[in-house]
């Protein structure tokens, strides 16, 4: 409108270029109360996600696209424009709308950081494009979440005790601040600030190290690096299991199955036992004397303890007389290290020793029998003490051997004894009576068989009653008190018996 005053002077030298410049020249007019609002700022968004870019024109237009640009100046790039193609992952918001401008960018990357202009472009008067109005940019962030950590060891191995650095790497994230803990299974490990480097646009790597000193029992241990970030609502993990860096030496011991030295011709069996290794790269052999006779090629280790394997080998060995003295060595190569050997010597028993062994063999193999044996000979020998004896007495009983010989007054066995018993026939008589014999009577009845002995007082009696004496040298009076007389005879009768010797 306010246009028109000027107009006059132009139609007046050109009429049909004034109907080509109405078209322009009202849309100019109508432009000047056009508005674009591009309300933020700044905006971020975690990788994959979907980009929103808002953008709302209001009044009167004018002849011209809405374009979307990244950067401005020199470095621009068109994001978005209704004609021609756009890139796959942009899309128009509210479609074909005249005043909504906004754009979604699906799958949000880092490189899509930058700012993001919305503009309007109208119709210049050589025919092409100039910007019109433009919003005031938003700023573009991309959350980017680390890769998965991937954590590293040293290539060769190394024994419990050794200290062994591992590094854990995680790329690709924004923004850069980054937070990385390690732990061993569950207990964690001080380790320095992770290094961040700037990889790409807007994309930053990172690297953390720590240095572990391997234990035994590593072999089921794990080696954890756990990663913080903001483009990620969960940590990420990665994983090193230290039995892919632990290398644990065996122990190499060698036993036989019965001791040394051995029967000659016996089969001496060696056991080789190597236990508490890992990995299970273990190769065994048997040497004689340094040279090799056996490989073992049979046997798979088998668990030992945390995670740990042994292994055992055996040889077998005929004890012949040239082995005498002979040295069997257990050779072991674990993992490609220095070999560790056992040896054990056969001994062969010479054949004194042999019988000494034999002997105590058969003694404790045959002790029960012969402690049988013992204890039947035992019975036996008792047994026939036992008959012995009981014959001996018997013997005695019957008074064959052991006669006994009594003293009588001479009143009574006078003329019994006189012929039987002259004194010069009497035996030297032991007086020994035993005082608590009480056969009395029985040896009565046997007097028949029973000798007897009178020692015959003198006719006029001395002084001494009571007293017979016998011939010292023959008989001694037992000095025990008066018996009981085996018939009822007078008070002034004393017997005695005698023992006389058997000849
Ligand atoms: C951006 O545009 C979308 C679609 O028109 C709308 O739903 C949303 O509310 C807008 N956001 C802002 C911050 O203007
Ligand atoms: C965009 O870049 C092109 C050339 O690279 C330039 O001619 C143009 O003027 C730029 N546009 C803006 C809005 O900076
Ligand atoms: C950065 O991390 C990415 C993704 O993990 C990887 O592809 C790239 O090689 C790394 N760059 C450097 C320099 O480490
Ligand atoms: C042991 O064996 C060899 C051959 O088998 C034989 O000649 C030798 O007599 C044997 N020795 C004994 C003590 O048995
Ligand atoms: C066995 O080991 C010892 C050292 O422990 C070594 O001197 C010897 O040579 C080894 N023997 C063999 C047969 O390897
Ligand atoms: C084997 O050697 C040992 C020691 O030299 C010796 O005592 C033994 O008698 C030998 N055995 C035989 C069967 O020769």
């Amino acid at each position: 409108m306010e246009l028109h005053p000027r107009d006059p002077g132009r139609t007046a030298w050109a009429l049909p270029c004034l109907l080509l410049l109405a078209l322009p020249g009202a849309g100019a007019q109508g432009g000047q109360d056009f508005k674009l609002h591009q309300p933020q700022d700044k905006v971020s968004v975690k990788a994959g996600e979907t980009l929103t870019l808002n953008c709302t024109v209001s009044g009167s237009s004018v002849p011209g696209p809405v374009k979307w640009l990244k950067g401005w100046g020199t470095e621009n790039r068109t994001i978005y424009e209704d004609t021609g193609s756009a890139p796959p992952r942009v899309t128009r918001a509210v479609k074909e709308s005249d005043t909504d401008f906004t754009i979604h960018i699906r799958d949000a990357q880092p490189e899509d950081v930058g700012t993001y202009y919305c503009v309007k472009f109208r119709k210049s008067l050589s025919g092409g494009n100039e910007v019109f109005r433009r919003g005031s940019g938003t700023e573009v962030s991309v959350l980017a979440k680390p890769s998965p950590p991937i954590v590293s060891g040293p290539s060769q191995r190394a024994g419990p005790r050794q200290s062994v650095a591992f590094n854990c790497t995680a790329g690709g994230f924004f923004p850069e601040n980054i937070s990385v803990k390690w732990f061993k299974d569950k207990t964690s490990i001080s380790s320095q600030l992770p290094q961040v480097t700037e990889w790409r646009e807007k994309s930053y790597n990172m690297s953390s190290s720590v240095t572990v000193v391997l234990e035994e029992g590593d072999v089921l241990s794990q080696l954890i690096c756990e990663v913080q970030h903001l483009a990620s609502s969960s940590s990420l993990k990665g994983m090193y299991q230290l039995s892919r860096v632990l290398r644990v030496s065996p122990s190499v011991d060698v036993s036989t199955n019965q001791t040394s030295p051995i029967e000659v011709n016996k089969t001496m069996k060696f056991t080789c036992h190597v236990k508490g290794f890992y990995p299970e790269t273990v190769a065994v052999s048997w040497l004689e004397n340094g040279v090799k006779i056996k490989e073992e090629k049979d046997s798979r280790p088998s668990m030992f303890r945390q995670g740990l394997l042994e292994l055992k080998s055996q040889l077998e060995v005929q004890a012949t007389e040239e082995k005498n003295g002979s040295m069997f060595t257990c050779l072991v190569v674990h993992d490609a290290q220095a070999p560790v050997n056992q040896s054990a010597i056969l001994w062969i028993a010479s054949p004194d020793q042999q019988g000494q062994n034999k002997g105590s063999q058969i003694y404790s193999v045959n002790l029960l029998i012969y402690i049988v044996v013992a204890v039947v000979c035992l019975v036996l020998v008792l047994l026939v003490a036992a008959i012995l004896y009981l014959i001996r007495t018997k013997q005695m009983k019957a008074g064959k051997s052991s006669p006994t010989a009594r003293l009588h007054e001479p009143e009574k066995s006078s003329e019994a004894t006189t012929q039987e018993s002259d004194p010069n026939n009497l035996t030297y008589a032991d007086l020994n009576f035993d005082k608590e014999r009480k056969t009395i009577r029985r040896m009565v009845e046997m007097s028949q068989q029973s000798e007897y002995a009178c020692i015959q007082t003198n006719q006029a009696p001395n002084g001494d009653d009571n007293l017979t004496y016998a011939d010292l040298d023959m008989v001694h009076l037992s000095k025990a008190p008066k018996r009981p007389a085996p018939r009822p005879e007078e008070a002034s009768s004393e017997y005695a018996s005698v023992q006389i010797p058997r000849k």
